[in-house]
């Protein structure tokens, strides 16, 4: 970019949000360009993709070892390559980047590789990749610099031995012993990874559930004890005082989180995954007086507009949910805003899906939140235990939960632990982007026999009576 030049817009941060925004500011006809790196962000370099290929192959890996006889499958040596299987998660992310910088070229969007920052209101200054400086002037600029794991005070990330996700995606070897500081998403998901592949994991959990914010209480329950069964331990309401990571076993003072009895776990591997936070260090903000909130969020209105209007802010650092889904739907609604004057994002019909197996996938609010706002309504549930389809695939942990309005029975919330959850949670979404009700769930044809029924099951039965239950 010569820096005199200025553009409709410049995008900082090239994954979800940013890269999102970027192909359909192209799409509009805005000329815009992009900074760092590979393209992808946290989610296509080292979040959901690579997760989830490990996720897949380790529960192939697993099913293998584990669940073949009973099918009349008999096996012969199994054996699991690590590096093979990390070459399968390189090959799948590698892929995927490559194609954002097509996606690119073909929208006319200009990629700058470097590293940005403000300064003054219209001039990001860009640390290049390859050496040396540029700047770069936009009419409109959108900050789309995502998050970063919260560290654990005490404890020295190396990502061998004291690992955030990014490492966790990444071991050399199998750990023996593997704790996990955080039952969320990230722990359970990488715990489970690791866990299948024959490592010892604990999950050590501040609160007295797992599966982070969100989870409906009844479906973490259902969740933990298929985790247990699979191997998994889990230490709820337990607080870890304190690590020491200074020799090759680290160790973790943990207690009861009401005060109590004091332990020293003792692991090779340990896994900090207590939650992320957005990433804004070195951006510059201080040169043209934005701030963040105490939790680190850029602070924006209901149009993506910080104070300065030309400046705006998606995806992980800012407010909402830190989700790739939503933060390419932010993407597309802030370049709506800039080229329309409209744009539109549902926050309550924003799908969370948590990749174990079974899989736990949620939309809308859980019975705590509703009771919490004092909403009356009535709940229907559905097992898969008594789906044929679920039962002939020998995979039949787990139901399907709505939560409807008393009254007028309008779906509020589908919470959803089982096999394809994460799938079965669209027809969920798109129930509550339509203000449907669990009757018109109940009275829609689902094909047989597929996984699908249950939902429809779990409708009838908050309205009237489910057939098969
Ligand atoms: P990011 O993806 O973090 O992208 C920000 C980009 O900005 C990065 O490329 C960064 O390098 C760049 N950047 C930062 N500062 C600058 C600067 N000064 N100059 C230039 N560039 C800069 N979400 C899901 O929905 N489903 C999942 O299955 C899922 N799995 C996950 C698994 C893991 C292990 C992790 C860690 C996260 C996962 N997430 C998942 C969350 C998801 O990755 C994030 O919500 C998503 O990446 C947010 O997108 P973003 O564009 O806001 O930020
Ligand atoms: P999280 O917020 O999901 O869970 C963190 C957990 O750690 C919570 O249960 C919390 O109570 C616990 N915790 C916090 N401090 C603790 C402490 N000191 N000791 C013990 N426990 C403690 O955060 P996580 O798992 O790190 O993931 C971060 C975010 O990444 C997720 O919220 C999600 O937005 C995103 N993500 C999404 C995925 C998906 O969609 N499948 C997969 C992975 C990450």
């Amino acid at each position: 970019a010569t820096p005199s030049e200025e553009k409709d817009l410049v995008i900082i941060g090239g994954g979800v949000a940013g890269y999102v925004a970027a192909i359909k500011a192209g799409q509009e006809g805005l000329k815009a360009c992009q900074k760092r790196g590979a393209l992808g962000g946290t989610c296509l370099n080292v979040g959901c993709i690579p997760s989830k290929s490990l996720l897949n192959n380790s529960h192939l890996y697993h099913q293998i070892l584990h669940d073949t006889k009973n099918r009349g499958i008999d096996v012969g040596d199994v054996k699991l390559n690590l590096e093979n299987m990390m070459k399968a998660k390189e090959t799948s992310v590698n892929g995927l980047t490559k194609g954002i910088e097509f996606l690119f070229k073909k929208n006319n969007v200009e990629y700058i590789k470097g590293t940005a920052a403000f300064a003054d209101e219209h001039t990001v200054a860009v640390n290049l990749v390859d050496g040396g400086e540029t700047s770069v002037r936009g009419k409109n600029i959108i900050i789309a610099t995502g998050s970063e794991a919260t560290p654990f005070p005490g404890l020295t990330i190396d990502e061998e031995k004291v690992i955030t996700s990014t490492g966790a995606i990444a071991l050399k070897k199998v750990p023996k012993k593997m704790v996990v500081i955080g039952g969320g998403i990230i722990g359970l998901e990488m715990g489970s990874v690791w866990s299948r592949l024959g490592a010892e994991v604990t999950v050590v959990e501040f609160l007295g559930q797992i599966g982070g914010p969100g989870m409906d209480a009844e479906v973490s329950k259902n969740i933990q004890k298929t985790l247990g069964k699979q191997g998994m331990k889990f230490m709820l309401n337990t607080k870890v005082l304190k690590g020491d990571d200074s020799a090759e076993i680290v160790k973790l003072d943990v207690e009861a989180a009401k005060g109590g009895k004091q332990q020293t776990l003792e692991a090779d591997v340990v896994l900090v995954a207590i939650g992320r936070r957005p990433y804004t260090s070195g951006l510059g903000l201080d040169n043209i007086g934005l701030e963040t909130d105490n939790k680190g969020r850029l602070v924006i209105d209901s149009e993506y507009r910080t104070k300065l209007p030309h400046i705006r802010v998606i995806g992980d650092c800012t407010f909402g949910p830190m989700l790739a889904h939503k933060a390419e739907e932010e993407g597309v609604a802030v370049i709506e805003f800039l080229t329309k004057n409209y744009g539109h994002v549902n926050y309550n019909a924003i799908p969370s899906v948590m990749y174990t197996h079974p899989e736990v996938a949620w939309v809308g609010q859980n019975e705590a939140e509703l009771k919490e706002a004092g909403v009356k309504y009535k709940s229907g549930s559905f097992p898969f235990s008594a789906n044929s389809r679920a039962k002939t695939n020998q995979d039949a942990d787990g139901f399907v939960k709505f939560l409807a309005d008393a009254e007028t029975d309008r779906i509020l919330g589908v919470h959803i632990v089982g096999p394809n959850a994460g799938e079965m949670i669209a027809e969920g979404t798109l129930a509550l982007e339509y203000g449907a009700s669990t009757e018109d769930i109940g009275r829609t044809s689902h094909a047989h026999p597929t996984l699908a029924e249950a939902f429809k099951e779990a409708a009838m039965a908050t309205y009237g009576k489910a057939i098969h239950y």
